[in-house]
């Protein structure tokens, strides 16, 4: 493979795959891999002993770090437990940057604490002082989309849009209904993926995820203007990824702004992009009394009935240029 097989979905065996990616040509990795808890896929066995499974993960993690630019991101999707070994193989090769723990509840298990969060460990290549981009996401309470109450006393000095978002994320759900998900055991929600690649690409970079799925990473790059590369070992995966982006259309765009969706509301925007992006909603005058107010983004998108809706994988229209 001399030249990248750029917006490409490849049906293979990753390591295989991976080997002929050349080194320090991608700028992020993203890894969900399978979490060795005998998940029925339909056609990977998901048990292998302890032993195998960290090795084989070991070269995995190895080649993603290889092919990375040298300011290039790798962010990796696991239960805490496997997230350990993850990160001592980690910390030989790449610079840590964060713990990310995604809340999550699961069921009771029973004589143990209960897991409520999966990791994403976070690392650079190198020292990458560019790539990351702060990122916010909407205040917990006013979810009209800019803040309206004055919880506390500190609305004057809080953002209008919301807060910065921390190392830990409890505003992104597991995809609960069955009509929303693919026919597969574990698909990530479109909004965690582009949260991800907003915070550590740029329009145009290339993005790789080496356990495809049934294709959220590369949706979710797509929506944002960024390249993808993606391989999947289930042919099954393969097809329905590669419909779902054959048929995505929707650019997750405000203005000249890429931001991420949930349902009716931006769930994540850049920080660099606030200045440009705060045209499009009718600020509070702070601190005057602004009870009552609406988003005029919010408003207008809602009237205009284009939104993307993440229940299903039709064509979207993209929402008129607004005012
Ligand atoms: C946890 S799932 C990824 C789900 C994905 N993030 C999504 O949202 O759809 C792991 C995937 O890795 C695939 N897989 C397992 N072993 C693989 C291998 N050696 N090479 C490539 N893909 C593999 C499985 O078929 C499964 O679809």
């Amino acid at each position: 493979m001399n030249m990248l097989p750029i917006n490409e979905v490849l049906q293979g065996d990753c390591l295989e795959l991976l080997a002929k990616i050349p080194s320090g040509s991608i700028d992020c990795v993203f890894a969900d891999p399978p979490f060795n808890l005998k998940k029925k896929y339909n056609s990977h066995k998901d048990k292998l002993l302890e032993i195998e499974y960290l090795a084989w993960c070991k070269a995995w993690i190895s080649e993603c770090v290889r092919v990375l630019k040298d300011d290039g991101f790798i962010f990796l999707h696991n239960i805490p437990k496997w997230l350990t070994f993850y990160a001592g193989f980690l910390n030989e090769i790449a610079i840590f940057r964060h713990w990310i723990s995604w809340e999550a509840m699961t069921a009771p298990m029973g004589k143990t604490l209960q897991p409520a969060h999966y990791g994403i460990l976070f690392y650079s290549k190198g020292e990458a002082k560019n790539r990351f981009k702060e990122v916010r996401h909407p205040h917990k309470r006013d979810r009209r989309g800019v803040l309206f109450k004055d919880y506390g006393g500190k609305k004057n000095i809080l953002h209008p849009f919301g807060p910065l978002c921390s190392d830990v994320w409890s505003d992104i759900h597991r995809i609960r209904h069955a009509k929303n998900r693919d026919n597969h055991p574990c698909q990530l929600p479109p909004h965690l993926l582009e949260r991800i690649i907003l915070m550590s690409s740029e329009k145009g970079d290339v993005i790789l995820d080496p356990f495809l799925g049934t294709g959220t990473t590369a949706l979710a790059a797509k929506r944002l203007g960024r390249k993808f590369i993606g391989f999947e070992k289930d042919s099954e995966y393969c097809k329905i990824a590669r419909a779902k982006l054959e048929a995505e259309k929707f650019i997750s765009k405000v203005g000249d702004f890429y931001v991420s969706f949930h349902l009716n509301e931006i769930i994540t925007l850049r920080e660099c992009d606030w200045n440009g992006l705060k045209n499009y909603f009718e600020l509070p005058q702070i601190p005057k009394d602004i009870d009552g107010q609406k988003i005029k983004l919010r408003q207008t998108i809602i009237e205009q009935k284009s939104f993307f809706d993440v229940s299903n994988h039709k064509p979207h229209n993209k929402p008129k240029e607004l005012k």
